[in-house]
């Protein structure tokens, strides 16, 4: 039963004491939030996973790049567990490094390798955290970087001063969104189709690229519509609609404001009591904060269900599992990146942390 399960992971955490850190992304269901003594958005996680260096193991409730981040940023004595190694991420799996690769190869022909009179290269890579550690190995090896939701502009900007444009990726709408805030006209952001020549684009329009956005999405924050927005408005007036930047263009360009998950959190922790706020991101975080504060009116502005799927995947079975093998003394569903990745992986990890607005 729930109880037992509940009581199981509680026995063992107490046994473990301080040997273990369990760290929870915001978008874990509330049964295993519950266990979590850091819990955060990615770019937080990644700070605290940094931040624990007396834990032996890390037991990371997220996806298997977040864990996979966790790995690179750690200390090489800790363990990171994920707790069902099925918990990946749909849009992380939608650049791989041989597309990459070749992409790369394509535009280096097109745009040379010569920097500007500036010192500026002719392209900076990005990757969105939501990649594989592979990715950020190659973004640390061609002088890019890595981003969360949290510090896209941040980086971006970064990526502006040392690179005449930039290859965003796996996420077309975060890459989009934010470099339209910046300042970035639309028709200078080709997307990149991995299975077309050039992408599916002429010659032309990458000349004049500034952003080059990658085919991939997230397949829970594509679900959010104007629609949606049109129909919480029409219902509460004065609704503060807030979305997560992986949401399409105009979905963002309809809503009051985006962030990331963190922004989201605090802006409802900032207002004043009795306000009404209409959501676009995962349910489990949605549903939390609405418990967590009943002084307001919280929905998701997806009346059906948006859960992510593969988050869901971390069930508390599977955290009781994991525990009770390492009060064992066995380390089980291990996630580990192997040196010559993790290396230039955690140089581009480096470069993010460093990079300040
Ligand atoms: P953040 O935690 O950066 O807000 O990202 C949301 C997300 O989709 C994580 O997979
Ligand atoms: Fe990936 Fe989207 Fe799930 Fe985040 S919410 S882990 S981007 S599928």
């Amino acid at each position: 039963s729930k109880e037992e399960l509940a009581e199981r992971i509680r026995a063992a955490k107490a046994t473990l004491g301080d040997r273990v850190a369990v760290m929870g992304h915001f978008y874990q269901r509330d049964e295993v939030v519950q266990f979590a003594d850091f819990v955060g958005d990615s770019f937080q996680l990644a700070n605290f996973a940094k931040a624990r260096p007396e834990a032996e193991t890390i037991v990371f409730c997220g996806v298997h790049f977040m864990a996979e981040t966790a790995d690179i940023v750690s200390r090489p004595e800790q363990n990171v567990i994920l707790p069902n190694l099925a918990a990946g991420c749909s849009m992380a799996d939608m650049a791989d490094l041989d597309s990459v690769q070749e992409c790369w190869e394509a535009l280096e022909e097109l745009y040379g390798t010569e920097p500007d009179a500036d010192g500026r290269v002719p392209v900076i890579p990005v990757t969105y955290m939501n990649s594989s550690a592979a990715l950020k190995a190659f973004c640390g090896e061609h002088g890019g970087i890595v981003c969360t939701s949290s510090n896209a502009a941040t980086v971006l900007q970064w990526a502006f001063e040392r690179g005449q444009r930039v290859l965003f990726f796996p996420d077309q709408h975060l890459g989009r969104n934010t470099a339209k805030a910046m300042g970035v006209p639309v028709e200078r952001m080709p997307l990149w189709n991995p299975r077309k020549p050039l992408g599916g684009n002429d010659e032309a329009s990458l000349g004049e690229a500034q952003v080059i956005l990658w085919h991939g999405f997230c397949s829970v924050h594509k679900r959010f519509t104007v629609g949606q927005i049109e129909h919480a408005r029409a219902e509460f007036p004065g609704v503060r609609v807030i979305v997560h930047p992986e949401c399409p263009m105009e979905v963002v360009d309809a809503a009051d404001e985006y962030g990331s998950t963190d922004y989201i959190v605090k802006a409802i922790q900032a207002a004043p009591a009795g306000s009404t706020f209409a959501i676009g991101t995962e349910i489990n975080l949605v549903q939390r904060l609405a418990a967590e504060y009943p002084q307001h009116t919280i929905f998701c502005l997806d009346s059906v269900v948006c859960p992510c799927s593969t988050m869901y995947r971390i069930h508390p079975g599977y955290l009781a599992w994991v525990l009770e093998g390492l009060v064992r003394g066995e380390v089980v569903n291990q996630v580990r990146v192997a040196d010559e990745v993790a290396v230039p992986a955690r140089v581009a990890l480096e470069r993010m942390l460093a990079a300040r607005p």
